[in-house]
């Protein structure tokens, strides 16, 4: 398939030069984020009840363990974006693409790398809602050409020389998702204030995106850590720093994604981790969870080599097994409250909310830095009556992520040039508003 697709891709094209060349965004900026599920997403469906969104928002989560983990034990001979699958992601931004812009909603995933949007004129590609992106229109598109050093960031597999000397990627996805294309430069904004001129991300003509049929996302922004994602190709402009505050499950206004200056959390309460991002392959943020107290008990992961991923992706916390047992048998007898009968899927700790219920205190332990959990961390309230704890087990030997409801209320800093990972526990609606 690869060999057709390129060589129609080939027909396509224009050849032209392009460099990146980021400008320098001085005191950084922010950016709604938009939760998937508010008001204010293009998924919004106030028919949907916490459980129903809860449920599925965890098979979401779980294909994303299974993409994470198979990226991480792929070897290097394999891609690991191969077995990606391009599950949706939480968050939504606003982006506008080209020359004049035209406004777009991408999810935004701190596990990918590549940015990518569907293009006319296209060969092959799923329903959209929104018209496609024509580079014709732009008057600032461009494209990579092959042999230029932005192209060769794709892993060999990934990319061949069209025609006309342009850069062709191809991406694969565990789940027989794809996108295939060029890649090219245009210009990205985020509103207003901030263009990046030439961003560079792949023009989709062959897609297929079999996890989801809604027609309502167009692409995917990548804020990994590998060398072509946003967070890179901003770089030195924004010091490889961004930071988010995320308010809680159910909220009706967008967190904030900060970049640069703007990203960086201050005061007393701020702890940092080491990011332990192993192989240059792969881009994921990486910490290291020693043990987790809860009340007067402490259990240690006996890890010591980045066990967790933190992903904004990810909406509940999946903890590897056996760890996963001892935290929830620790949980309920600290807490001391009968589980109902039939907990409601994914959950495995649910009971009637009542007024004398104590929260136990509960911290992580991250190398170098402690984390003291709140309710809304660890405890949605499902069905107006029901608290359930947002942790489950991960079906994946030696894997564990870190999902987004225990961020909330956190300002989360990821510095990608000093390799650490802050937190700041904050009141995120405050902080969002000013
Ligand atoms: C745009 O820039 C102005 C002045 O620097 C600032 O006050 C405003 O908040 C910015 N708007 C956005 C959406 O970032
Ligand atoms: C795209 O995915 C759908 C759903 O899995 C499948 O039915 C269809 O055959 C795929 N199309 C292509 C061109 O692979
Ligand atoms: C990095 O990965 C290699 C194999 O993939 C492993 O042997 C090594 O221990 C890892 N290093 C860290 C710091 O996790
Ligand atoms: C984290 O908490 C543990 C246990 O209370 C303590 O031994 C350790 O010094 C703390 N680490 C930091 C960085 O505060």
């Amino acid at each position: 398939m690869n060999a057709l697709v390129f060589f129609i891709l080939a027909l396509y094209s224009v050849f032209s030069i392009s460099i990146i060349e980021a400008s320098k965004i001085e005191s950084g900026f922010s950016i709604d984020l938009i939760h998937r599920d508010s008001a204010m997403s293009p998924y919004y469906n106030p028919s949907m009840s916490t459980l129903d969104l809860l449920k599925n928002a965890d098979s979401r989560s779980s294909s994303r363990l299974k993409r994470f983990s198979l990226s991480l034990l792929s070897n290097e001979n394999e891609s690991p974006e191969s077995f990606i699958i391009p599950n949706n992601g939480d968050f939504l931004i606003r982006i506008y693409i080209g020359t004049p812009p035209v406004e777009r909603f991408a999810i935004v995933d701190t596990g990918s790398d590549l940015t990518w949007v569907q293009c006319s004129p296209c060969a092959s590609c799923f329903h959209q809602d929104t018209p496609l992106y024509v580079s014709s229109k732009s008057s600032t598109f461009t494209k990579v050409p092959c042999h230029s050093q932005s192209c060769t960031l794709l892993p060999p597999n990934q990319h061949a020389c069209g025609k006309s000397q342009q850069c062709l990627y191809s991406l694969f996805y565990g789940d027989k998702s794809f996108t295939l294309g060029e890649l090219v430069f245009d210009s990205i904004s985020f509103g207003s204030n901030v263009t990046i001129p030439k961003s560079m991300f792949g023009c989709g003509y062959y897609n297929n995106f079999t996890a989801d049929t809604s027609g309502k996302p167009v692409g995917i922004v990548g804020l990994g850590a590998g060398p072509l994602s946003l967070i890179s190709q901003l770089g030195d402009s924004i010091g490889r720093k961004f930071s988010y505050c995320l308010l809680p499950f159910n909220s009706k206004s967008a967190s904030k994604l900060k970049f640069g200056n703007q990203a960086i959390i201050k005061g007393d309460s701020v702890v940092s981790t080491p990011l332990l991002m192993n192989s240059s392959q792969h881009f994921l943020y990486q910490l290291n969870l020693q043990g987790i107290t809860i009340g007067q008990n402490t259990l240690q992961t006996g890890r010591t080599d980045g066990n967790i991923v933190i992903d904004s992706g990810t909406t509940l916390t999946l903890l590897e097994q056996p760890f996963f047992d001892n935290f929830l048998t620790s949980m309920k007898q600290t807490i001391g409250i009968e589980s109902v009968q039939n907990v409601p899927k994914p959950f495995h700790y649910c009971f009637p909310s009542q007024p004398n219920f104590k929260f136990p205190s509960t911290i992580l332990h991250f190398n170098g830095a402690n984390i003291t959990l709140t309710p809304l961390n660890l405890f949605l309230l499902v069905e107006n009556y029901l608290l359930c704890l947002t942790v489950v087990p991960s079906h994946i030997q030696g894997f564990s992520i870190l999902g987004n409801l225990a961020h909330v209320n956190f300002q989360v800093e990821y510095d990608l040039e000093r390799k650490i990972l802050s937190f700041a526990a904050s009141d995120c609606t405050d902080l969002n508003l000013s």
